[in-house]
C-alpha cells in the first residue's frame, strides 16, 4: 500500500484546474492507499494574507475538498498549522537547502517577479515546506498538476540529500502523480497558459450555472479557421483542452472535426462546454451548500484529522531527531 499525500494552499476557492490537477486524482486513490489530504494554510502566509480572512479561506477549502469527495472516514485530512511537527522538519531541511538552488525555482522567481516589495524568506524556502509537508509522512505519490514538477523534483532531492548527508536510507523519494496520466495544466478561459486564483480566470467549483455560462460564453475566440485542418491557436487549444477534461470523447471529436472542416460555430460550443462543466460542478456545488453550514461537522473532521496526521507526523519527527543527532540527558 502506498502513502498518498496532497495539498491545496489556502487562498480561495477551488477551481477546475485544483479539480483536475490534484483533487480528482486523490479522490480516485482513496479506496487503496493510505492518504493524506491538508490545507496549506502555513504556505498561504507568504503572500501576507489579513488575518482577518485566513479563517474563511481555510474554510472555503475544506468545504470544497470534502464536497469534492475526500472522505474523512478513508483520508486523513488536516490543515498545516495544526501539525507543528511539519515545522519542525521544516527547520531542519532548510540546513541542507541551498541559497543558490531555492532562488532559481520558478516559482520563487515568479513570485518575485509579481510582489517585488515582498520577497520574504518564506517565498525563497517555499520549496522545503513543501518538502516538509510531504516527506513528514514519507508519502510515495503526490496528485498535483504540471505547475509542481519542480517542487516534487526539489523534495526528491532534499530526500536524497538528508539520507546522504546522514548515512541513512529514512526519506522515501516521493514522485508527482496523475492517475495512470501525464501531469497536466488546465489552461484559463481568457487566452492564457495556466488557470489560477491569482490569475483571475478561473471557473470556480462553487460558481452557479449562471456565472459558469457567462465566464465560458466571454472565452477569447476569433472568426474561425479558413484552411481546412489547421493549427489552432493557443486560446482555441485551450478551449479544447478544458473540453477533454470535462465532455465526452465523441463530443469531443464532433468539434475537432467541424474545425477541421472550418464549420466551427463557437457559440455551439460554448454552450456545450458550459453545460459539461455544470455537469461536474453542480452536485458538488449542491454538497458545498449543504456542508458550509455544518460547524460541528467541520470541526469533527479537523480535529480527528489533526490528531492521526500528529500521530503519524511525530514518528517521523523522533526519527529525524535521533538522525541528526539530538539526544535527551
Ligand atoms: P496550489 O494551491 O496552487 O494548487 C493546488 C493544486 O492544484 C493544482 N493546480 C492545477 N493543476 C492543473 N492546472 C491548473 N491550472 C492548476 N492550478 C493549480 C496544483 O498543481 C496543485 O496540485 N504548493 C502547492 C500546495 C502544496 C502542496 C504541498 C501540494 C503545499 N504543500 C505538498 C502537494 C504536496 C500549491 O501552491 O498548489
Amino acid at each position: 500500500m502506498d502513502t498518498v499525500l496532497s495539498g491545496i494552499r489556502s487562498t480561495g476557492n477551488l477551481h477546475l484546474g485544483n479539480y483536475f490537477g490534484a483533487l480528482r486524482n486523490f479522490i480516485r486513490m482513496q479506496d487503496e492507499n493510505k492518504c493524506y489530504f491538508f490545507i496549506a494554510d502555513i504556505h498561504s502566509l507568504t503572500t501576507h494574507p489579513d488575518p482577518k480572512e485566513l479563517h474563511g479561506n481555510v474554510k472555503n477549502v475544506l468545504v470544497d475538498y470534502l464536497a469534492a469527495g475526500i472522505d474523512p472516514e478513508k483520508s486523513v485530512i488536516y490543515i498545516q498549522s495544526d501539525v507543528p511537527e511539519i515545522s519542525e522538519l521544516y527547520l531542519y531541511l532548510n540546513m541542507h537547502a541551498y541559497m543558490g538552488e531555492l532562488a532559481k525555482t520558478s516559482s520563487f522567481k515568479e513570485k518575485a517577479r509579481k510582489q517585488p516589495e515582498n520577497v520574504n524568506a518564506g517565498l525563497l524556502t517555499y520549496p522545503t515546506l513543501m518538502a516538509a509537508d510531504i516527506l513528514i509522512h514519507n508519502a510515495d505519490k503526490v496528485p498535483v498538476g504540471k505547475d509542481q514538477e519542480q517542487h516534487l523534483e526539489m523534495t526528491r532531492k532534499f530526500a536524497r540529500r538528508f539520507n546522504n548527508f546522514y548515512g541513512v536510507e529514512y526519506f522515501k523519494e516521493p514522485v508527482a502523480y496523475n492517475f495512470g496520466e501525464q501531469l497536466i495544466k488546465i489552461p484559463g478561459l481568457d487566452g492564457s497558459g495556466k488557470m489560477g486564483k491569482s490569475e483571475g480566470n478561473a471557473i470556480y467549483l462553487a460558481d452557479s450555472p449562471k456565472e459558469i455560462e457567462k465566464k465560458v460564453k466571454r472565452a477569447l475566440t476569433d472568426s474561425g479557421p479558413t484552411e481546412p485542418n489547421s493549427v489552432k491557436p493557443d486560446y482555441i487549444e485551450n478551449l479544447f483542452t478544458i473540453m477533454r477534461v470535462v465532455s465526452a470523447p465523441d463530443v469531443v471529436q464532433h468539434y475537432e472535426n467541424k474545425w477541421n472542416s472550418c464549420e466551427m460555430r463557437y457559440g455551439d460550443m460554448k454552450k456545450q462546454l458550459a453545460q459539461d462543466i455544470i455537469n461536474v460542478t453542480s452536485p458538488i456545488r449542491e454538497r458545498i451548500l449543504e456542508i458550509e453550514k455544518d460547524d460541528a461537522y467541520l470541526r469533527k473532521v479537523t480535529q480527528e484529522g489533526a490528531e492521526k496526521a500528529r500521530e503519524s507526523a511525530k514518528k517521523t519527527i523522533e526519527a529525524v531527531r535521533q538522525i541528526v543527532g539530538f539526544k535527551k540527558f
